[in-house]
């Protein structure tokens, strides 16, 4: 069974934040502590259960423009990548976005992560920043519905 849901008691947050931390900042060599930031007051946090077990994360966060949401440290367990987790996370927290009345979703990828999220319907638009002065980033985006 697989659910989407925020950690719920200390064992569960701990879970959490390791697995950002050692898919997101280990591989980077940084210490523990990085993997936290001051948008987790206010972050919307999602995590994919499998059976109980934690196998991919996500944070959603609102920007300063109105219903434009962001996702942050989008991570699947390491041994569980390629088979699908990341898609569904990501279409778990667009779901919650969109039901929360956000018209688009904007992100920050990874250079090596462009290619999931172009297949996941978003659009290349930028280079953005460079995480650590060694990752380059490019700012994606994807827009729930038109407009028109
Ligand atoms: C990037 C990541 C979130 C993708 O999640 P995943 O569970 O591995 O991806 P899925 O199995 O859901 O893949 C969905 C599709 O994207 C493709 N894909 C997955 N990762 C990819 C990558 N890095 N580059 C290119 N394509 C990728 C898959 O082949 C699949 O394609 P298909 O539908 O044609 O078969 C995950 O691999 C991860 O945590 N990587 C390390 C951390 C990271 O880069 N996070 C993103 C930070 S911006």
């Amino acid at each position: 069974m697989i659910e989407f849901r925020p950690p719920r008691n200390e064992k569960e947050w701990e879970n959490y934040y390791d697995l950002r931390y050692r898919i997101l900042r280990e591989p980077l060599g940084k210490e523990r502590g990085s993997e936290k930031n001051e948008g987790d007051e206010l972050g919307e946090h999602i995590c994919l259960y499998d059976n109980g077990i934690l196998k991919a994360i996500a944070r959603l966060d609102k920007t300063d423009k109105p219903q434009v949401a962001q996702v942050r440290f989008v991570a699947v367990e390491k041994a569980q990548q390629g088979i699908g987790y990341g898609r569904m996370i990501m279409k778990a927290v667009e779901e919650i976005s969109e039901q929360r009345g956000d018209i688009k979703m904007i992100l920050h990828a990874r250079d090596y992560a462009v290619d999931f999220y172009l297949k996941l319907g978003y659009k290349n638009l930028e280079k953005s920043y460079l995480l650590f002065g060694v990752l380059q980033h490019y700012l994606m985006e994807r827009i729930y519905k038109s407009l028109s």
